[in-house]
């Protein structure tokens, strides 16, 4: 690849998945390394700058991860953040100690001075807020290096040796409550390490579709769409470079939601691929019948995509390649930038081993989520397909709360419909990352024109998360939920009640099931 690259080398912090997005977001490519990576390895890979991430650890502690001396003298920019700062100070002469005070210590939002004659706050406010988040601090900064940052508490949040490019800063830029951190990595990039903003999604679609091709050849490419983002940018992608040599096996199980696999489907028209619809609607719902314990449904859905899969993929004969919607996060918490490829495909949609091919091709392996959809932009994806919220594998059978049936999932859909229908009209989508409905196996008594009704309950659900591990309900303006409510009895059979999920999770999960 023909861009500039910055390596975030990982001491162990928490943040610095988004040290890396910060970085690309700045036009910049950006790839996270151990910091036991070989500095041959490294060098290799020409960057022009380094960050040397935060960690646990105190560099004074001789078990602490240390950088390879080499890094200090071959003249590229480091800029070191939190305990990457201190690994500079503690190996350029300086000194770092525990803090012995609470004076010392920092911890969260924190008033923080700028000496904006420094080319690392060149052209920013003076005065903002930064987030602290460490116990050691600088007792004695490094010869060379001059204080470029101070807080009420402490002489020197930012260190900086312009005549060597190398800058330390104690707070982390990275985090959203820091007050214009993004600019500061920006200067960091831009006016010491020289950079273009040579990384744009149009240039990294001409590159992968190009790759693609090259390793394919005239071979045969298999893909399981989901529907999902991932899944659908991956085959997008993908049927750019090479067309009706792939063929992508959508399983319908019927169990999406309206009218989503006639949208996936649709989506696809345009390229001249083998797509394959697996209806399956009959055989999924024959197996589920009767089946109200949630793990029971969920492993016989798993083990029907699989042997659905396995018998479309055995129609099409010898496959030579099989793509997998691999992205970048699942690729650093792997922990391996490397791991071997067949271990990786487990991870998605737990598809065969038997599927009989050379190789996986993971196009999106270097991509986080938020590139991941503007690569589908930039494919002509629909917006609606791109945006798409997580939608779990069982789809719609862990929405119906104990046993299932076609009626019952024709409910939900038309509710659950209504419900993202009603959430679009208000404009809500961007507070809302996860929204449906839940048809509960409770009935009530209800009153409809003159008459009595004995009908069910539906739930709906929503989420204000990032990471999807914790979550707390959204709170969605009354306004609306009145909407929602008097539309969804209105206009869906069978539901003569809603109430509203107000659990946040922990202490629940996100689906019901
Ligand atoms: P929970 O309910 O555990 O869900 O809080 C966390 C996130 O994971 C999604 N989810 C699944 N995704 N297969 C998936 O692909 C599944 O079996 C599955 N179960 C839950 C859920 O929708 C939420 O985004």
């Amino acid at each position: 690849m023909s861009h500039q690259t910055v390596i975030v080398l990982d001491f162990g912090g928490q943040y610095n998945q988004l040290i890396a997005r910060r970085v690309r977001e700045c036009g910049v490519y950006c790839e996270v390394k151990p910091y036991t990576t070989p500095m041959e390895q490294i060098r290799a890979m020409n960057p022009i700058g380094i960050i040397f991430t935060g960690g646990p650890n105190s560099v004074y502690d001789p078990k602490s991860p240390q950088a390879d001396p080499a890094v200090f003298t071959w003249g590229i920019p480091i800029l070191g953040i939190c305990y990457g700062c201190q690994l500079l100070a503690h190996n350029l002469g300086g000194r770092v100690t525990a803090a012995q005070d609470d004076s010392a210590r920092e911890y969260g939002k924190t008033q923080t001075y700028f000496d904006t004659g420094c080319k690392l706050f060149r052209g920013l406010p003076e005065t903002g807020v930064t987030w602290m988040s460490h116990g050691d601090y600088m007792e004695k900064v490094p010869a060379g290096f001059t204080l470029a940052a101070h807080s009420d508490n402490c002489p020197n949040v930012a260190i900086a040796d312009e005549a060597r490019g190398f800058y330390g800063v104690q707070y982390h830029p990275e985090v959203n409550h820091t007050q214009h951190g993004t600019d500061m990595i920006r200067n960091f990039l831009y006016e010491v390490c020289g950079a273009k903003g040579d990384w744009t999604m149009g240039d990294y679609k001409e590159t992968a579709i190009r790759q693609i091709r090259e390793k394919v050849g005239d071979g045969k490419v298999l893909l399981a769409l989901s529907g999902g983002v991932d899944s659908s940018v991956a085959a997008a992608l993908v049927a750019e470079a090479v067309g009706n040599q792939l063929t992508c096996v959508f399983v319908d199980h019927g169990l999406m939601r309206l009218n989503e696999g006639d949208e996936v489907e649709a989506a696809f028209a345009k390229w001249d691929i083998n797509f394959v619809r697996a209806n399956a609607e009959d055989l999924f719902l024959s197996k589920l019948s009767g089946v109200s314990e949630p793990e029971k449904k969920r492993k016989i859905i798993g083990e029907e995509f699989i042997r659905v899969f396995e018998a479309e993929a055995k129609k099409i004969g010898q496959v030579d390649y099989l793509v997998q919607g691999t992205i970048y996060p699942d690729v650093i918490e792997s922990g391996a930038g490397d791991a071997a490829v067949i271990k990786s495909h487990h991870n998605v949609g737990g598809l065969p081993d038997y599927v009989d091919f050379k190789e996986i091709i993971e196009p999106l392996r270097m991509l986080f989520k938020d590139e991941v959809r503007q690569l589908g932009r930039e494919l002509d994806l629909p917006e609606y397909l791109v945006m798409r919220q997580p939608f779990p594998g069982p789809g719609l059978a862990i929405r119906v709360i104990g046993d299932i049936t076609k009626e019952k999932l024709d409910t939900l859909r038309l509710a659950d419909f209504i419900f993202r229908d009603e959430v679009a009209k208000a404009h809500l989508e961007g507070t809302m990352n996860q929204y449906f409905a839940v048809l509960t196996n409770m009935r009530s008594v209800g009153v409809m024109g003159d008459g009595r009704t004995y009908d069910y309950t539906l739930a709906l659900r929503s989420v204000t998360t990032t990471d999807f591990m914790t979550a707390d309900w959204t709170r969605i303006p009354y306004e609306v939920l009145d909407k929602i409510s008097v539309r969804i009895v209105n206009e869906v059979p069978h539901i003569n009640r809603i109430v509203y999920d107000i659990t946040s999770k922990p202490p629940a999960t996100i689906e019901w099931e």
